[in-house]
Order: C-alpha cells, then structure tokens, then sequence
C-alpha cells in the first residue's frame, strides 16, 4: 500500500503560504505584527502534531538507531526594499531568544544548532479595496535556526565509545603495570648491586687482618733460627708466603678496582697529551713479554689535557691489557688521540671480539664474557668496570664496538674543560 501521509515538504509549503498571507494582511493594514506571530504559532500548533509524525516515520526510514528530535526557531522576520534594506521589522531577536515554529518542542538549552537559513522572497498578493482590485509586492527576510535534540546522547557516545575506552584504559593500565615492575626490577637490581658491593668490601676487610697475621708468623717461623728444619719444611714455608703474598694482592686489587666514581678523589695537573701517551705506550711495550705484538700509534695533537695522571693511567692500561689478555696471533694495537669538543683516545685491536649482547654488561662489577675461549684467561672482571669509574670522576665517557672474531675498539672521551 502506498504511504498516504504527506511529507514534510509539503507540511513547510503549508505554514509558509499560511505566513505569507498574513505578512499580506498586515502590510495591507488589516491586522497587526502582534497578530501574524500569535496566528503563525497557532497555525502551526494546529499542524505540529502531524508534522511530528511525518518526521518520525522519514527518521525511521533513515535507520539511524536512535532518537533524534527536531525543531525549527524563529530569530527575525524583516519586510524590505527590493535591494533588501529594512524597511519594517516584524520580529528580531537575539539567537537564543527566538521562537520554536515547529517540531517536537525542546529547551533551547537542550537543543544542538544544526544549521541556520535565510527564506529571502518577494510575495505579490491581490487585495480589493474600495471595491478594486489592488497589487501589492512585498519582500521578506525571514531568519530561522535548525536544532536537534539526540534523548540520552551521553549514554548513546558512550555505548558506542566503550569497546575504544576498554582498549585505552587497559593499554593504560599495561603501561602503568610496565613501569611499576620497570621501577620495581630497577630497585631490586639496585639493591642487589650494593649488596655485591657490601659483601665483598666486607668480606675483603675481614679477610686481611687474618692474612696479615699468616705472613707475620711465617716470616718469624723463616728467621728463627732456633728451629732446624729441613729443606723439604723449607720449600713448604716459601709456598705459603708466596702464596699469602698474591692472595694479598688480589684482595688489594679487589678493594682498589671497587672503588666508584664518586669515592675516586683525583688530582688532577695539566699534562701535555702526546708526551704523556708515548710514555704509557712506551712502557708498556717493554712490559710486553711477547714480541710479536705490533703496537702503531697515531697520535698527532700537542694539546695539553688536565687529568689525574695515575688513575688516568690505570685507566689507559686496564684497557691495553685486555687487548693483550684476549688477543690473538699476530695481535695488532691502534691507538689513536684525537682533539674535537672532548680529547678522544680510542684504542682499537684485531682480538677475538665480545658479542654485541654482552656489550651492555662489559662495566659492571666482576662481569666477564661467558665465553668458552676465553676461560683460561684469569680476571676479576673489574679491569672496566674501574676504568669507566675513573672515566666518570673525570666527566667523561667510554664506549665500545665489538666485532667477534675481528676486534674491538673502546673510546674515551674526556671534556676539555
Ligand atoms: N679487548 C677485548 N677483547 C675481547 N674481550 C674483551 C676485551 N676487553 C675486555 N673483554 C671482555 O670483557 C670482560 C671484562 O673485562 P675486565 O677488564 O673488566 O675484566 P677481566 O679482564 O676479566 O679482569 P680484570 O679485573 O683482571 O681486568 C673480560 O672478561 C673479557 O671477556
Ligand atoms: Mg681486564
């Protein structure tokens, strides 16, 4: 069956024809403004309720799953000039205070401004007057406001916004667990790490005192002369003092290289750059044992750098022992000095390499790669970690590349001033 109801257009048709003739009336002076607003609203109250049925069965058409209401208000309605200047206003108000012409009847307040139009029309009407038939032409500005109302649009926004607020809060809420356990990881590690420290300076201390006493008894148990003994007891009493001696050092080294930057107190002098490498590269030539260690030197700058000579020293040669420690045949050693913004030393070697995953760890306390060709090679694992401890003291920074099986570089650089 077809749909009988009229359409909207139609209803608009309707009201508009029904205003234009009072618009006429009142320009032929038989009524007045007062008049074609209170006849137009009654007009129009008289048509509402069909209008509000015909707009809800076009909406239901559309499918758009929920309640939309719909009003149209009235701000100003204007005769003018043919060239549109006012000549006489009928009704002007400011935006807000308009008045609703028809559709559902809503608050302003909970109305949403769709759009606004302009109606501009020239309108001729016949009249008789004085039993003659007279033409007149009048033009019309007539503003209006579109509005709409959505029922429970909050409800409506966040049913539809759910399933995006459940995916935000919980990526949030992942994020927020990552940092907890980031931070959480960063403190048990950080607790762990002075425990390390605690228990080996600790353990160190308590160890000399009673190493310190063994090598008091044994050099007494050497010179007393009232004992004989025989040349095997001899041979027994030298191994527990050279033996006493390197555990000596080695706690030593340990309590030395455990130091961290801020308890390194350096004492720093103005050093000519290229005359303080040669020496360090010079002597530890000699040092070396095996001659087929080729040492070059690229080291062209005179510049003078402010250091603490010892400890910078230790520094530059915790590294050169490495290169030797875990080189291989035919080991070649480039050093090289360069000034930019920082002075730069690298000391670059053809060993046998660190893989890239253990790059990270290469300056912690007692870290030593865990790789099988090197476990005959005896350390602490505290060589760099001093060496970037005394880098630091001085506000300077280390670094390495790594390639197995080819070699390693390291780098420090240390500001000029
Ligand atoms: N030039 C290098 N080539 C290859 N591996 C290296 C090199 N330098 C350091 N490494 C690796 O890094 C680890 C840490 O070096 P580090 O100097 O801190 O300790 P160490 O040499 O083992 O002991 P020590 O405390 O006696 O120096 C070494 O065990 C070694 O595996
Ligand atoms: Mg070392």
């Amino acid at each position: 069956m077809d749909d009988l109801s009229p359409s909207l257009d139609t209803i608009n048709d309707l009201w508009q024809e029904k205003f234009l003739s009072l618009v006429a009336d009142y320009f032929s002076g038989q009524i007045t403004k007062e008049k074609i607003l209170s006849n137009i609203k009654e007009y129009n109250n008289s048509i509402n309720d069909l209008y509000i049925e015909t707009y809800q069965k076009e909406l239901k058409k559309k499918e758009i799953g929920y309640d939309l209401k719909f009003n149209k208000i009235v701000n100003t309605i204007i005769i003018s000039d043919s060239i549109g200047n006012a000549r006489d206003t009928i009704f002007n108000s400011k935006p807000k205070k308009g008045f609703h012409l028809i559709g559902d009847k809503f608050t302003i307040e909970n109305g949403h401004k769709v759009s606004s139009s302009l109606w501009l029309t020239d309108h001729t009407f016949k009249r008789i007057i004085n039993d003659e038939s007279k033409s007149f032409t009048y033009n019309l500005q007539f503003e209006t406001e579109d509005r709409m109302n959505i029922d429970g649009w909050e409800r409506i926004v966040l049913r539809r916004m759910a399933s995006l607020l459940i995916i935000s809060i919980s990526i949030f809420l992942l994020v927020f667990g990552l940092l907890f356990y980031a931070i959480k990881s960063f403190i048990t590690q950080k607790k762990i790490a002075d425990i390390k420290t605690d228990f080996v300076n600790n353990i160190t201390h308590e160890l000399k005192t009673p190493l310190s006493t063994l090598s008091l008894a044994t050099k007494m148990l050497k010179s007393d002369k009232n004992i004989s003994v025989s040349e095997n007891s001899k041979n027994i009493v030298n191994t527990i003092e050279r033996q006493n001696v390197r555990l000596q050092k080695l706690i030593d080294q340990v309590l030395n290289n455990s130091l961290g930057y801020q308890e390194i107190k350096l004492n720093k002098e103005t050093v000519n750059s290229k005359e303080y490498l040669d020496t360090i590269i010079n002597d530890f030539q000699i040092s070396l044992e095996s001659k087929s260690i080729q040492i070059d030197k690229n080291i062209q700058i005179k510049q003078n750098i402010n250091i603490d000579k010892f400890y910078f020293t230790t520094a530059i040669l915790n590294i050169l022992e490495n290169s030797v420690k875990y080189g291989k045949e035919n080991l070649k050693i480039i050093i090289k000095a360069n000034y930019g913004k920082d002075f730069e030393v690298s000391i670059s070697d053809n060993g046998i390499g660190i893989p890239k995953k253990e790059l990270k760890f290469l300056f912690d306390k007692f870290y030593r790669v865990g790789n099988k060709e090197i476990h005959n090679v005896k350390g602490l694992g505290l060589g760099l970690y001093y060496t970037n401890q005394i880098v630091r003291a001085h506000h300077g920074t280390i670094e390495v590349i790594s390639e197995l099986n080819k070699g390693t570089t390291f780098t420090i650089k240390i500001p000029l001033q």
